[in-house]
């Protein structure tokens, strides 16, 4: 059979190549979980950190259940996208509750079948596959933009993935692609041999490549060109000012309400405007920094306004500069902060 000799050359060259990652050397759902929610949000990289952070901070499910949201807001801060952390916490809570409501033993806390993982809070397809199989083994597979990307040019599909046919159709080829005997390893092998070798751009690793054999993308020429895409969609231009007052060691920052984006997060006062007009082009100086979202670019520009008496903004506190780093701020009043001089 085809597989075999596939699973083969994909098994050795991951006992060859792959990372070693904590959470790999784990079977405990809750770590596996952890390591999920945060690598969607960021390179395995950054993600290490931040994992060893949270996972000496909070080292089972309901030590993470038992923190305040601002602890976990503060904790995720640098990685955006805040409601995954919401959720984080919010799964971590309704977990820890049910048990209780079940009266259930201290072990085994963290749900072991798809249904109840996928049913999580934050918790999509990829996500309930990923902690089902390499936490438990189970035949789930776990399709991550790297392993999309294998699948198009193995079978050279030329159809984009993230619509909502082409998810249905790159499913049911994993589906007869996973080996149902070793899920763990085969999830880890066709991840990592995406994350690693069968990289956007290719290079000539095609050339040495252990799964040329297999691999039709390779023999009609397209590997280079798959995945395909769905044209993405218009990114909104938005334009903020950002007021930053300083009355002595104090300033004044507000909480975000708006859904939009950001939301409850901490920034300096905030005034949006329709495009460079008004107070924009008055020549006042600030620091201008550009910040791109998913579908949002933000064009924001920070005015430092050193003043005798603290105005009274509606919704504003007025806190000391040193207790900035006490509140959960947006990346884009992060990196702000990076560039002004000490206090401004
Ligand atoms: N990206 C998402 N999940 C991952 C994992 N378990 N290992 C490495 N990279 C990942």
């Amino acid at each position: 059979m085809l597989n075999l000799l596939f699973y083969n050359h994909l098994y050795n060259w991951y006992e060859s190549n792959h990372r070693v990652l904590p959470w790999r050397e784990t079977e405990d759902g809750y770590a596996i979980w952890l390591s999920e929610i945060i690598l969607q949000q960021t390179r395995v990289a950054q993600g290490l950190d931040y994992y060893m952070r949270f996972i000496h901070r909070w080292p089972t499910v309901e030590a993470l259940a038992a923190a305040d949201e601002s602890e976990v807001l503060r904790e995720w801060q640098g990685l955006g996208y805040y409601s995954r952390a919401r959720n984080l916490h919010k799964a971590a809570k309704l977990i820890v509750e049910s048990r209780e409501a079940r009266a259930e033993s201290r072990e085994a806390i963290f749900p072991r079948t798809f249904e109840e993982i996928r049913a999580l809070p934050g918790v999509g397809d990829y996500t309930a596959g990923a902690i089902a199989s390499f936490a438990y083994n189970l035949p789930y597979p776990a399709m991550d933009g790297n392993v999309y990307r294998v699948i198009a040019r193995l079978l050279d599909i030329d159809e984009a993935f993230d619509t909502s046919a082409g998810k249905k159709l790159f499913h049911r080829k994993i589906e007869e692609l996973l080996d149902r005997e070793n899920p763990r390893l085969f999830n880890s092998a066709i991840m990592e041999f995406g994350a690693l070798y069968c990289t956007p751009v290719l290079g000539d690793n095609c050339t040495s490549c252990p799964l040329q054999e297999f691999c039709l993308g390779y023999a009609h020429h397209t590997a280079e060109l798959l995945p395909a895409r769905k044209p993405r969609p218009k990114v909104r231009d938005r334009w903020f000012t950002y007021h930053i007052y300083l009355c002595g060691d104090q300033t004044l920052i507000q909480r975000r309400e708006a859904k939009d984006i950001w939301y409850h997060l901490y920034e300096f006062p905030c005034t949006e405007t329709e495009g460079l007009k008004d107070e924009r082009m008055k020549g006042e100086r600030g620091i201008e920094l550009t910040h791109v979202l998913s579908h949002q670019k933000i064009h924001a520009r920070f005015i430092v306004r050193k003043v005798q008496k603290m105005p009274e903004l509606p919704g504003t506190i007025c806190i000391r500069w040193e207790e900035l780093n006490d509140y959960a701020l947006s990346r884009l009043t992060l990196r702000a902060l990076d560039t002004i001089p000490h206090k401004a």
